[in-house]
């Protein structure tokens, strides 16, 4: 079968499309057939070596995100063959992962796909609704209460102001400036564009500060000035954590594979309350191109490869 791997740490051009032999699935797995893998920011950081060297003669597989079918079970398993899945496939460095025909992952990290959509859109869900979910247990956040969301156009950022919406928290969309529409669309209070001070925007609309901030945009220390004292911030990038100051509590959150909480949020995408994206797709045999086209901003939807 054919799966993306790259054998050496470079720039899109290291991607490549091999034949790879067909994993059987142990105890407690799932194996998938593939019908539409995401590619996301973190599979740069594979063919850039952020996630370490590649060693000779060895490859690593690429890809966090799945949507297909079951194709077979390991031992303890009761999903049925045939039935429509997405998968959260967050174990990184492994030889073969997510972009690619075949996936065989953990039971845990696999939910009932939404009914009825596309592959190409419910393979967007897993990473990053799982992250704007777990982010926002990160916030002690009440109704009623105001969530600063940077980023807020990207794929954790849309998650994270409609989920944000689901739990009655009021949230500014920090966004482009061509975004404004796209956000309050997706459920957003009000939206401030990401230039100039931050904190001033957002202070001219809650003036005490907002209750907390969840970073998708990778602000840091520049919106650390819209929470308020004691408020709480949550990072998504180990290398963006702003220092702490007035009480405010600063955290960062790894998304982590949870089979209860991707279900429901499969769920909530199927009935309307989470907008999957997908801006362009691409033939698994294009891995390349498609992974070149990732590290370019400006897009508002994910790219899928459909094996
Ligand atoms: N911790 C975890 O487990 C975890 C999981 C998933 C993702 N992440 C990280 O979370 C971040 C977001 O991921 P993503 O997939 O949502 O990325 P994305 O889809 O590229 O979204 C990022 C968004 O931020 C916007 N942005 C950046 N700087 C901005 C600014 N100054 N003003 C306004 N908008 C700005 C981008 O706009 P443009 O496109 O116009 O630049 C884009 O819309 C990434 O750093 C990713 O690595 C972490």
């Amino acid at each position: 079968m054919l799966a993306v791997v790259v054998r050496t740490i470079g720039g899109p051009e290291v991607v490549e499309v091999a034949e790879v032999p067909l994993a059987v699935p142990g105890p407690g797995q799932v194996r998938i057939k593939v019908a539409a893998a995401a590619l996301n920011p973190a599979d740069a950081a594979v063919w850039m070596g952020i996630w370490g060297p590649v060693e000779a003669g060895e490859h690593l597989g690429v890809g966090l995100d799945a949507a297909g079918t079951v194709d077979a079970v390991g031992l303890g398993v009761a999903r049925a063959v045939g039935t429509p899945v997405i998968a959260f496939d967050a174990t990184i460095r492994r030889p073969v992962k997510a972009q690619a025909e075949y996936l065989v992952v953990d039971d845990f990290a696999v939910a009932p796909a939404p009914t009825g959509m596309d592959a190409s859109l419910a393979a967007t869900i897993p990473l990053n609704a799982m992250t704007a979910s777990q982010a926002l247990d990160h916030l002690p956040l009440r109704p009623g209460d105001t969530l600063l969301v940077t980023g807020a156009a990207g794929a954790v950022g849309g998650y994270a102001v409609e989920l944000a919406r689901t739990r009655g928290v009021r949230t500014i969309a920090l966004g482009r400036p061509a975004d404004e529409e796209l956000l309050l669309g997706l459920g957003a209070t009000s939206f401030v564009p990401g230039r100039g001070d931050v904190g001033a925007a957002v202070r001219q609309l809650v003036p005490g500060g907002v209750d907390g901030v969840l970073d998708a945009a990778a602000l840091g220390d520049a919106a650390m000035g819209a929470v308020r004292d004691g408020g709480t911030f949550v990072s998504v990038r180990l290398d963006v954590i702003p220092a702490a100051q007035r009480g405010i509590n600063v955290r960062h959150t790894t998304a982590r594979p949870e089979a209860d909480r991707l279900a429901y949020l499969s769920a909530l995408a199927e009935v309307g309350l989470l907008t999957p994206r997908v801006a362009l797709t691409y033939p698994l045999s294009q891995a390349g191109e498609a992974h070149a086209r990732l590290i370019e901003g400006g897009r508002r939807g994910r790219i899928v490869l459909l094996p």
